[in-house]
């Protein structure tokens, strides 16, 4: 059997503006996804999740999924989470050049679609793991790019390199377009609130084009984000996480004008920001799921907690190393 785990991530600055060439920072929260696969003798692969959804699921099926699961998987996020997994499988064998079957199972303690990185951890790490179990060792950079073909595959075209690249190489990370690399970042007080719930990252990245192609200031916000970014960038590399927090609020607020905040997400970065978080705002593709705050206070924790919409609050350490052996 071999095993790999990888983290989730939050994005400091830049979603969605990256989709359109700008730059974006995510960093690697210390939440992981643990993927374990063992070499069957046939060339089926059998899928166990206990903890991607309440219930836990386990689907078995042939080579390229023609046989059908066994059991049912019309829940949405199981048969997306499958399809993850499917999909990194079949990169699997094909760096090692062999089709064999596997059974995985997939321990994870990031919550699932919440704009937290939980499908780009459970991918890196299961292709991580599956190339290993065949006595075949990928270098980050192919690892990397493995995991973006996986998703940009299974999101039909609608990804960045951002996520699969923060979860392989871990840290503070800096992606325009297919410029990936890692960046120096001070030690960051991070508190993730997640509503329950998660939003459609498709929908929501089309809902922004369509303003973009609407309205030339939906443009010019995007490009906004951009150089919000740069400055964010700055901030970092200088440790001034008032600057980092401030510009966090202003991200939120750029976002909002984009359409893709929601009612949770902004009671739990106003809940934050008023218990004395150093900024707030949301992470990943919104429309629900997660907010990220900047603070070590126990009040921000114990604000998000008395928040009718947050369903989960905990501290995420920056992830300094990405997937794990
Ligand atoms: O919700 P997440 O964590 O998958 O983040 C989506 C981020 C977007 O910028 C909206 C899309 C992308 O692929 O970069």
């Amino acid at each position: 059997m071999t095993r790999s785990t990888a983290p989730g991530k939050v994005y400091l600055f830049g979603e969605h503006a990256v989709v359109y060439g700008e730059p974006a920072v995510p960093c690697a929260i210390e939440r992981r996804a643990t993927v374990s696969v063992e070499r069957r003798s046939d060339d089926r692969l059998r899928v166990e999740a206990a903890d991607l959804t309440i219930d836990g699921f386990a689907v078995e099926y042939g080579a390229g999924g023609t046989d059908g699961p066994e059991i049912d998987v019309s829940d949405g996020l199981v048969s997306a989470a499958t399809a993850y997994v499917d999909e990194a499988i079949a990169q699997a064998r094909d760096a090692a050049g062999e089709d064999a079957g596997f059974d995985v199972l997939i321990e994870s303690e990031i919550p699932l679609g919440g704009g937290l990185g939980s499908s780009a951890a459970v991918v890196v790490a299961t292709i991580d793991a599956a190339t290993r179990e065949l006595g075949h060792e990928l270098d980050r950079a192919e690892l990397a790019e493995r995991a973006f073909r996986t998703e940009y595959e299974v999101q039909d075209g609608q990804a960045s390199r951002a996520d699969t690249f923060c979860v392989t190489s871990g840290g503070a990370v800096r992606v325009e377009g297919d410029d990936c690399r890692r960046i120096e970042a001070p030690d960051l007080p991070l508190v993730v609130g997640f509503d329950g719930g998660a939003g459609e990252t498709g929908e929501l990245v089309a809902g922004v084009g369509a303003l973009r192609e609407e309205y030339g200031f939906a443009s010019d916000t995007v490009g906004a984000i951009g150089d919000l970014v740069r400055e964010g960038e700055a901030a970092l590399a200088d440790g001034n996480i008032e600057e980092v927090g401030r510009l966090m609020d202003f991200n939120h607020g750029l976002l909002s004008a984009l359409g893709v905040s929601a009612r949770s997400l902004d009671s739990m970065v106003w809940a934050a920001r008023e218990a004395g978080a150093l900024g707030a705002k949301l992470t990943g593709a919104g429309g629900g799921g997660s907010i990220v705050a900047l603070d070590h206070m126990e009040e921000v924790e114990t604000a998000l907690e008395l928040t009718p919409a947050c369903e989960e609050v905990f501290r995420a350490e920056l992830a300094e190393e990405g997937v794990r052996r």
